[in-house]
Parts: structure tokens; C-alpha cells; sequence
């Protein structure tokens, strides 16, 4: 890999591939070389530093690297997640051909079709008001209790499908910060509230201290006996869940199998399914099925999931880009670059490959991003001329929901397409200098400013399009960006599906709280925490 990694480096320095501007100029048919489509959904690429003999080693390296062998491990069900002694099958909740999928020699579609029925018909309970509050009121607000992967995707994908939500109001409740659910909690008639707390391990410190909280508030208000009407439960650990004091007809499981970052598509998403119905959830499902079958058959050149990982390592790898923005024009998406920064940065910011060496290169990079128009008014200026090249992934819709508001749709798609067209083309000094010549500057002030009006272009950019945001195209969306996560981590040889990087700061928590508390003495904390808690003790009240 190594080697065809220098190549790449080689050939980049040698040939005129990075002068994207140029590449456009040469080749009228650069666009249909450089993009890849899934149905209704394109992928451009043709305005990154790419050509065919760039395109042919990149293809090299998936080979070299073993990406289709691994792809089939992972989908087999073979305990890729090694340090944890687990397999990776978040593709087995999406399985709609329901071919079946064996974990240690068990079929496990029956289990998961057995979890997809027993969520439609409470999410149907719910949404008709024939499941009831203790008073026998319907509910009329869901709030989801739970973090990281038990609360980005359900509280990102609910925002996304705005309008095909037809059931209660939906809240997300993640922070250990009070201010969270006491903000929530204001807003709701613990009569008509419904909470799901949802946590695979059932133990994570945040997610069962506002539940404690929220059990509280039910309890206070309507009595202890009333608690059980107005919980569910969703997790792995059944046994911790029944303790809480959820009657088993509300605890909706899942597997060891299912990753928290990758857990959208199995009970987790269960607040999804009760905003927009279970047919529009199986919808959702269906598009990340149809991306697994992509990902596992279509070539190279037109595998979305291959491509966009195999450019992503190239940025990171071997042009050195230490980020990568995510920019949706799609005010909907506007949770989806923080969905993405669990599901990539957890998964692919690690140190230590397979064999327990140090990463040879770099891992995965910093992923960041605010929706468009609204990032143009405040990074976008560093994009265009700031001193790191950041590639940008741009998506949109061909149409928004909003019929009567199409001009403001057509004008969110100038301003994507304006955005990646000005990243590559750049506006060179003469061309600076012309301008304000033409506004009326006079020559020793067009010399004088022209160098701060100048864009170097050849920025790289990916953009997405497709319809419209139904739950089908966002299933796909994010299955597509799934296994983009694989493929790097493939080619970057590290286990793209633990966390241990999330543990030591838990464990300082936990051995912190007395002495925040008064309880213990800073003794044995090193002099910034010791002088950080003497502060913060001086300034309670
Ligand atoms: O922050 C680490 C982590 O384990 C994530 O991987 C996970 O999504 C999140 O915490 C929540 O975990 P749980 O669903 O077990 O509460």
C-alpha cells in the first residue's frame, strides 16, 4: 500500500492533475468521467485534483489494501470489531431482501424483522393514541433520553424528515448539563409525555441521570405507580432496563453486532419511527439496502461508497488535508455534519493499526460543517482563501417541499453550485485587477487591492444531488457515508468500530465528582485541576 501511496505522491507532483481549473479547460467530457450515480442520486467528483492514471491507483490501493475482502467479512458477519470480539451488522437491520445472516451460526433476520414489528406497532400505539398516559390521555410529546449514538441519529434524522412527520412532537435530551432537560421539561404535561430512554449499554452516566431526572418529574406529578406508562426503554442490556422499572411490552433490544454510531436503523431509531410512521422508517431502510447492494457489487468507477472513500484517504493521505467540510444545502440536514463527526471521528480517529503499530500516515480527519446558505456568512471566507485547503462536500436537493417557495430553492441551488465552481476556478490577479479597473479604481489602487480579491481556486469539492430528501434518500445518504467510514478505515488499517479513545476521560469523571463535590481533597490531581477546582469552589454559591 505504502508504495502505491508514494506513486500516488509521485504522480501527483509530475502530472498536471492538481490544476483542477486547467483539467476542466482540457477535457469537455471531465463531468461524465468524474461522476457516479446511484438512481436519482449523483456524485461529482470531477472538481477534485483526479485523473484516470489517479483514479487507476487509487483503485490499485483498494485492491492492495483488501477493501472488497473486508467488505464481504463485515457483511458475513465475521467479528471484525476484534478488540471487542464482535461483528459489524448494522447492514442486517437494513436487509429488506431478508436473506438471512448468520452470528455464530444463528440466523439473526427472525430477530430483527421480530424488534422492526414489535417498534411499528408501539410507534402505532403511540401515533394513534391508542397507547395512553396513566390518566388515559394519548401522548402528545416523545422525548428521547440518550447520547452520542442513541441520540445523533434519531434527533438528526427527525429534523431531516420534517415533512413527513405526522406524529407527536418529538424532543432529544442528550446533555449531562441540567439546562437540557430542565429546558425541555418546561415545555411538557407529564399527562401526555412520553420517554424513551435509549441507551445500548444502559449505563452511560448521562443518559441515566436524566432519565432519573425525568423519572421524577412523572413520579412528582402523577404518582410512582404512574412511571411505567410513561417510559420505554430501548437497549442491549435488558437486564439493566427492567431494574428502571419498564415493563417488558416497552423495551424495544438490539445486539452487541450494532455499533451506537451505526445503531440509527435498529430500535434506536424507534423516536424516528414514531414522528414519521413505520412505512416511511422501512422506506428509510430500503435506501441504506439499496446502498449495501451497491457497495457490494457495483465496479469501481461507479461504486459511490469506493469512490468516496478512496478520494477522502487521497485528500487525507496523500495531499495532507487535515479536515474535510460538510456543507448541505439543505436546511434539514442541518444536524448531519454532527452526525457524521461520531460516525467518521469515532470510528477512524485512531492511532494504532490492526497489528498495534502506529498509523503509518494519517487516520481519519477533522469533520466539520454547517449547512448552506448560512456557512457562507461566516467560514466560508477561510475555505475560499485561507492558507489549508479544505475539500468540501456539498449536497442538495433538486426540489425542496416548499412548491410556493421554488425561486428560494432555485436560489439555494445557485449558491451551492456558486460555491464549488468559485472553490475550483479561483479569480486570478489580473482578472482582480481588471474588476476594480472596471469599478473605477484608479491603476495604483487596483495594484494596491487587487491582491486581497484574489481566489487561488483549485479548491477541491464533491457535490452531491439528488431529488429530494425523502426517508429512501436520506437511508441512503447516510449508509453511503457509512461505508465511506469503512473503506478509509480499511485503507488506514485500524478497527474502524471500537472506542477506547472515549474511556479515560469517563473514567477522570467519575474519579472527579467527589472532589468537585467537596467530598475529597484535590490531593494526587495535577496542579491545573487542583487550581481549576479551587476556583470553581470559590465561585459556587
Ligand atoms: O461516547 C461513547 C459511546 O459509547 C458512544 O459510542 C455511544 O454512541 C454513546 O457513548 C452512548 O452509549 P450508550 O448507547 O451505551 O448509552
Amino acid at each position: 500500500m505504502q508504495a502505491i501511496v508514494e506513486q500516488l505522491k509521485t504522480t501527483v507532483a509530475k502530472t498536471s492533475a492538481t490544476d483542477i481549473r486547467a483539467a476542466f479547460a482540457s477535457d469537455p467530457k471531465r463531468f461524465e468521467k468524474f461522476t457516479a450515480r446511484l438512481d436519482d442520486l449523483l456524485m461529482d467528483y470531477s472538481k477534485c485534483a483526479v485523473n484516470d492514471e489517479i483514479m487507476a491507483l487509487l483503485e490499485k490501493l483498494a485492491e492492495d489494501g483488501g477493501v472488497a475482502a473486508k467488505r464481504e467479512a463485515m457483511f458475513t458477519g465475521e467479528a471484525i470489531n476484534f478488540t471487542e470480539g464482535r461483528a459489524v451488522l448494522h447492514t442486517a437491520l437494513r436487509n429488506r431482501a431478508n436473506t438471512p445472516v448468520v452470528v455464530d451460526g444463528h440466523n439473526v433476520m427472525p430477530d430483527v424483522n421480530g424488534v422492526l414489528h414489535a417498534m411499528a406497532a408501539f410507534a402505532e400505539g403511540v401515533r394513534t393514541g391508542t397507547l395512553k398516559g396513566s390518566t388515559g390521555k394519548a401522548y402528545t410529546d416523545v422525548v428521547n433520553i440518550g447520547i452520542g449514538g442513541s441520540d445523533l441519529g434519531p434527533a438528526m434524522a427527525t429534523l431531516a424528515l420534517a415533512p413527513f412527520h405526522d406524529g407527536p412532537r418529538l424532543h432529544f435530551v442528550s446533555n449531562v448539563d441540567g439546562a437540557h432537560i430542565a429546558d425541555t421539561l418546561k415545555l411538557l404535561e407529564p399527562e401526555t409525555t412520553l420517554f424513551i430512554v435509549a441507551s445500548k449499554t444502559f449505563t452511560t452516566i448521562e443518559t441515566m441521570t436524566n432519565a432519573a431526572t425525568a423519572r421524577k418529574f412523572i413520579a412528582d406529578a402523577l404518582g410512582e405507580a404512574a412511571v411505567g406508562d410513561h417510559f420505554a426503554a430501548v437497549s442491549t442490556a435488558l437486564d439493566k432496563v427492567s431494574a428502571f422499572g419498564i415493563g417488558k411490552d416497552r423495551v424495544f433490544g438490539f445486539w452487541d453486532w450494532v455499533g451506537g454510531r451505526y445503531s440509527i436503523w435498529s430500535a434506536i431509531g424507534l423516536p424516528l419511527m414514531i414522528a414519521i410512521g413505520a412505512d416511511n422508517f422501512d422506506q428509510f431502510l430500503s435506501g441504506a439496502h439499496a446502498v449495501d447492494n451497491h457497495f457490494r457489487t457495483a465496479p469501481f468507477r461507479q461504486n459511490l461508497p469506493m469512490l468516496l472513500g478512496l478520494i477522502g484517504y487521497y485528500h487525507r493521505n496523500v495531499l495532507d488535508y487535515p479536515t474535510r467540510a460538510i456543507l448541505p444545502y439543505d436546511q434539514r440536514l442541518s444536524r448531519f455534519a454532527a452526525y457524521l463527526q461520531q460516525l467518521d471521528m469515532e470510528s477512524n480517529g485512531k492511532g494504532v493499526t490492526l497489528d498495534g503499530k502506529p498509523v503509518e500516515g494519517q487516520s481519519g480527519p477533522v469533520v466539520w460543517g454547517e449547512p448552506g446558505t448560512n456557512g457562507q456568512h461566516a467560514f466560508y471566507q477561510l475555505i475560499h482563501q485561507g492558507t489549508s485547503i479544505i475539500p468540501a462536500e456539498f449536497m442538495v436537493a433538486a426540489n425542496g417541499f416548499e412548491p410556493e417557495l421554488r425561486h428560494q430553492h432555485e436560489l439555494l441551488i445557485a449558491n451551492c453550485l456558486a460555491q464549488s465552481a468559485a472553490l475550483m476556478k479561483g479569480r486570478t490577479l489580473e482578472e482582480a485587477k481588471a474588476q476594480l479597473l472596471k469599478a473605477g479604481a484608479d491603476e495604483a489602487k487596483a495594484d494596491h487591492i487587487a491582491p486581497h480579491r484574489v481566489f487561488t481556486g483549485n479548491r477541491p469539492s464533491i457535490t452531491f444531488v439528488y431529488e429530494q430528501l425523502t426517508p429512501y434518500a436520506l437511508g441512503r445518504l447516510i449508509a453511503l457515508y457509512e461505508h465511506r467510514v469503512f473503506v478509509e478505515g480499511v485503507l488506514f488499517n485500524i478497527n474502524s468500530f471500537d472506542q477506547w479513545g472515549v474511556e479515560l476521560g469517563k473514567e477522570l469523571a467519575t474519579g472527579l465528582l467527589p472532589v468537585v463535590q467537596g467530598k475529597a481533597g484535590t490531593d494526587g490531581q495535577d496542579g491545573s485541576t487542583a487550581g481549576l477546582v479551587a476556583a470553581i469552589h470559590a465561585a459556587s454559591n
